[in-house]
């Protein structure tokens, strides 16, 4: 893999993000581009990680869209910091982001909601997302009845579905290299509200 340089870098992480976000999405041997492990702190301050899905990204920040009664909503209503992953194999990158998490406004998620498939829709009203289930046949129960319930109309979008976006403070690019002397850049928010981008030894 090419050498890379602070020259090579985009100023803005976001930038610079997106720059590596399409050449995954390019890739005909990345099947899940926008797979991110989303860690969170629980309220008992316990780690936990799950891969959740990215979104949209801009300016703002990273967002993904969940159950916000589940154990990652519990855990960003008490402690609304986040850490997002991503590792692309086969381009050999990884890219770390540790920031604040923000609600997303009920438009941006009516929005998304009414652009997924209605089968989606009705499955988020059909789960509880990580509660236990009792029988095996419950989520299918809940299923039938929502898609009963909704037959003739537009699936509204459950109070508890919605979306979030992590606000990076810092962005760490790490582009593997032979003989594990790997290129890492971590960029850093400033107080000015700029960047400094920094080199790491890997
Ligand atoms: C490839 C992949 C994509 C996923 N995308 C999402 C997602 O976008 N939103 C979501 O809530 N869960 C998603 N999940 C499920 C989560 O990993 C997790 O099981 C679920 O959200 C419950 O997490 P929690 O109990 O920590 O709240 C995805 C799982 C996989 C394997």
């Amino acid at each position: 893999m090419k050498k890379l340089t602070l020259t090579m870098m985009n100023p803005d992480p976001l930038i610079q993000f997106s720059r590596w976000f399409d050449e995954a999405k390019q890739c005909e041997h990345i099947s899940n581009p926008d797979a991110m492990c989303l860690s969170t702190i629980s309220p008992e301050g316990l780690p936990e990680g799950r891969i959740v899905l990215l979104k949209d990204v801009n300016a703002d920040g990273f967002a993904f869209f969940t159950n916000t009664d589940s154990p990652k909503g519990l855990s960003l209503r008490h402690t609304p910091l986040a850490a997002l992953t991503f590792y692309w194999q086969w381009l050999e990158r990884q890219v770390r982001i540790q920031g604040s998490v923000v609600s997303i406004s009920d438009s941006d998620a009516d929005r998304y909601f009414s652009s997924r498939h209605r089968n989606s829709q009705i499955g988020a009203w059909s789960s509880l997302q990580s509660a236990v289930m009792d029988t095996e046949d419950e989520l299918s129960v809940r299923f039938q009845h929502f898609k009963e319930k909704y037959r003739e109309n537009q699936v509204p979008r459950p109070p508890y579905w919605s979306g979030y976006r992590v606000v990076p403070d810092k962005i760490e690019f790490w582009q593997g290299q032979d003989f594990r002397l790997h290129d890492r850049f971590m960029y850093s928010r400033n107080s000015e509200n700029g960047w400094k981008i920094e080199r790491l030894y890997p």
